[in-house]
């Protein structure tokens, strides 16, 4: 083991104590603080019962977006939180009037977004949006940067761009799609989920109009606690359609006067807070925002690269990125049997994941050490060729 400096966090993260754990990218580890927390909202609930509200419930929601604001670069008051990333999608869609758009009615988008994203922009074709799907680069792990920023146009309404995409780990330059979507008109949503919390953001500086992303992945902040930035410019002229009483000024007015959007970003908020997981997520997020992206980064780039130079030795090739700066915070390896092979890992506590078309995707963080990666790849090789996932083979085979 290494003495890198961020190690002096991996005691207060308890599973790696017990396990290899490598799949930042898709759960990051739970801080021992979450626990702290989720029971101080037990007790007030059990003690205080309703007055909890006014003990700090309510504004728990605002509280976590302001870390968030931190970590992001961006002014205060800017994000709202929504039970996932689909919420947040639908929050901001809801601004969009596709059918009294006239001709600007587009949404681009690419084949290499997340597919639940893809599922809710192709969802608008029923509100009058028209789709422009572009094809990513031939090699599987690219987008075609040329061909992405050529089917910007004045027909095109949103854009909508995954910043790190999901199997690869390909970082896509999204300064120069916004550069190009604000030239024509239109307005961009950047899907932070992989690279929050691991790439440093720079939201305002790229321009960007709205981001979504959560907290559950990089940030150590646990399901149910996603985000929605909007940029403040932009802000005063989207109207939600999906809204609820806490984007009300005024919610305990309880006016039957109809809806008086907040002015900050509250103004995205729907209706009661998702306390439960806001409160066991701060822990992970603060200790995030105190470690700096800037610094989980480099070490992440370190992880990485190690990683990619034992798989080489070992002949496993990668389905991301060689170049540092081109790749996000995970390494995908093309690896045969690629389910089998995690569920063999799992089953002795390695614990990284498969996706179709991506391989076994291996994602450290600022508390790994250099030991576990190398380790990780070394059995990796061992159970090929021992064929020691061939009874999780057959247990894929089996139906449902
Ligand atoms: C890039 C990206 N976007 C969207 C999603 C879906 O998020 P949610 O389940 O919060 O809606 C994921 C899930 O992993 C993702 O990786």
């Amino acid at each position: 083991m290494t003495s890198d400096p961020l190690l002096a966090w991996r005691q207060h993260f308890p599973i790696t104590q017990r396990a290899n754990y490598l799949i930042n990218n898709s759960l990051g580890a739970m801080p021992a603080g979450a626990r702290a927390s989720v029971t101080q909202f037990l007790d007030q609930w059990e003690s205080r019962g309703v007055r909890a509200w006014g003990d700090g419930w309510w504004v728990l929601q605002e509280q976590f977006g302001a870390l968030l604001e931190g970590i992001l670069g961006v002014p205060e008051r800017t994000v709202s939180m929504h039970q996932n990333v689909a919420v947040a999608l639908e929050m901001i869609l809801s601004c969009f009037d596709f059918r009294s758009a006239g001709p600007r009615n587009r949404i681009v988008y690419s084949e290499r977004n997340f597919p639940s994203d893809q599922y809710i922009y192709e969802a608008q074709v029923r509100r009058g949006a028209e789709l422009v799907r572009v094809p990513g680069r031939d090699d599987g792990i690219g987008l075609d940067l040329q061909r992405f920023l050529d089917a910007i146009d004045d027909r095109t309404l949103l854009v909508a761009i995954d910043h790190v995409l999901f199997r690869s780990s390909w970082i896509v330059d999204a300064a120069a799609i916004v550069e190009k979507a604000r030239r024509v008109g239109a307005f961009v949503i950047l899907d932070t989920f992989h690279s929050v919390g691991i790439v440093p953001l720079k939201l305002r500086e790229w321009g960007v109009h709205a981001a979504v992303g959560g907290a559950l992945k990089w940030l150590c902040g646990g399901p149910g606690n996603c985000f929605l930035y909007v940029d403040p410019d932009e802000r005063s002229r989207l109207m939600p359609t999906f809204t609820g009483w806490a984007a009300h000024k005024q919610p305990f007015l309880f006016s039957t006067k109809g809806q008086d959007y907040r002015d900050d970003g509250g103004r995205f908020f729907t209706g009661t807070p998702n306390v439960p997981a806001l409160a066991a997520g701060m822990a992970g997020v603060a200790i995030v925002a105190e470690v700096t992206v800037g610094a989980i980064r480099a070490r992440n780039r370190q992880l990485t690269q190690l990683l990619l130079q034992e798989a080489g030795r070992q002949g496993l090739p990668s389905r991301s990125p060689a170049d540092p700066a081109q790749r996000g915070g995970h390494v995908a390896l093309d690896v045969p049997d690629g389910y089998a092979v995690c569920q063999t890992l799992a089953a002795e506590e390695i614990v990284v994941d498969f996706r179709p078309d991506a391989g076994l995707r291996i994602a450290p963080h600022f508390y790994n050490t250099e030991d576990e990666v190398i380790a990780a790849v070394r059995r990796i090789r061992t159970i090929l060729d021992t064929r020691a996932h061939e009874r999780f083979r057959q247990q894929e085979r089996r139906p449902g």
